[in-house]
């Protein structure tokens, strides 16, 4: 009797197990049953994972240990430093990285011009981003094809043009038809990519000489654009809205100088009661006894005078 209640009960609960995970889970994703797909950030049992987790593969396409694999290069992604400048919490943690999430399915049927499963489920499940540094990789197995969705922090490092040089070397791998080629592809796709999130990647083909050469030349060109900008600019005539300074040597006839001679010069901006000359006789007598006139520095004084003059000639 009590073999026949264990019995019973044992079959209860298989059923039970098997159904849930049966029924719960498509093989076939579309846009109608999109939202069962588990996040492995908080479902991650349903992702078939047995904890916290960047990768989710609820169809079980890769092994365990294959899993175990890309998740560990995902958890290094997610020790970079923190992106958040100063969404960043306080205390220094070394798990407050770049978020990379791996979703896999079996089969997405996309209905035409339906948005790409990636960004749908970066935008709607839970990838604990504080700043946009959060990227979703969806991979499809029955068209055997990776889409990358970015958040805008991410994007800022994992831009397109470095998606695209990083994946080239892998890309013949991650087409393929067999799970394992496709499993090695992605472990070497996010192998760079975590160079990437942490800084440490370079270019191929270009070293740090490289770099350095680029940027010496970069500078000369912007000095030499600058350089012509400016000679173009001082030679412009109308460029300031002035003529410019007489030369020296043409003095003003003898009436312009009677005539200016008693007007004060344009350029003597100064403490009332001081009066400018031509430079021989710089502080009128009288008003000497003037606390201002005491304040103003000499050197200050003849230098105003001089920038004027150089700047209009010699106009008194
Ligand atoms: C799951 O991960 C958390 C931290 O994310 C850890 O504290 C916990 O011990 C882990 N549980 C198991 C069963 O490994
Ligand atoms: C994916 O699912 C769709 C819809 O059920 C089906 O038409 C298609 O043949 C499937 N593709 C593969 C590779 O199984």
């Amino acid at each position: 009797m009590i073999r026949v209640r264990l019995f019973v009960g044992v079959l209860l609960l298989a059923c039970l197990l098997g159904g849930s995970l049966g029924q719960t889970l498509p093989t076939v994703w579309d846009v109608q049953n999109r939202e069962q797909y588990p996040s492995p950030r908080d479902d991650f049992a349903a992702c078939g994972r047995s904890n916290y987790s960047w990768v989710c593969d609820p169809n079980r396409m890769f092994s365990r240990e294959q899993v175990e694999e890309l998740n560990t290069i995902l958890d290094g992604i997610h020790k970079s430093s923190c992106p958040c400048g100063i969404r960043c919490p306080t205390s220094s943690t070394n798990d407050n990285g770049f978020i990379v999430i791996l979703a896999v399915v079996e089969n997405y049927s996309y209905r035409g011009g339906e948005e790409e499963f990636a960004r749908w489920y970066r935008e709607h499940k839970q990838t604990d981003a504080r700043c946009g540094e959060d990227a979703v990789i969806f991979y499809d197995f029955s068209i055997n094809r990776m889409t990358i969705s970015t958040g805008l922090r991410n994007f800022q490092t994992l831009t397109d043009s470095i998606t695209e040089t990083i994946r080239a070397p892998y890309d013949a791998k991650i087409k393929s038809q067999n799970r394992d080629e496709v499993f090695e592809g992605l472990k070497g796709f996010l192998g760079v990519a975590s160079k990437v999130y942490h800084g440490t990647y370079t270019p191929p083909g270009l070293k740090v000489w490289a770099h350095l050469l680029i940027a010496a030349l970069a500078s000369l060109g912007f000095i030499f654009m600058a350089s012509i900008l400016f000679c173009f600019c001082t030679s412009c005539k109308t460029f300031w809205g002035e003529k410019p300074a007489p030369a020296l040597d043409e003095m003003p006839a003898e009436e312009e100088l009677g005539k200016s001679a008693g007007r004060v010069p344009f350029y003597h901006i100064m403490p009332s009661g001081i009066k400018g000359d031509d430079g021989d006789n710089l502080i009128d007598p009288d008003v000497d006894s003037s606390p201002t006139a005491q304040e103003m520095p000499a050197d200050d004084f003849a230098m105003m005078s001089k920038v004027a003059a150089g700047r209009k000639g010699r106009r008194v």
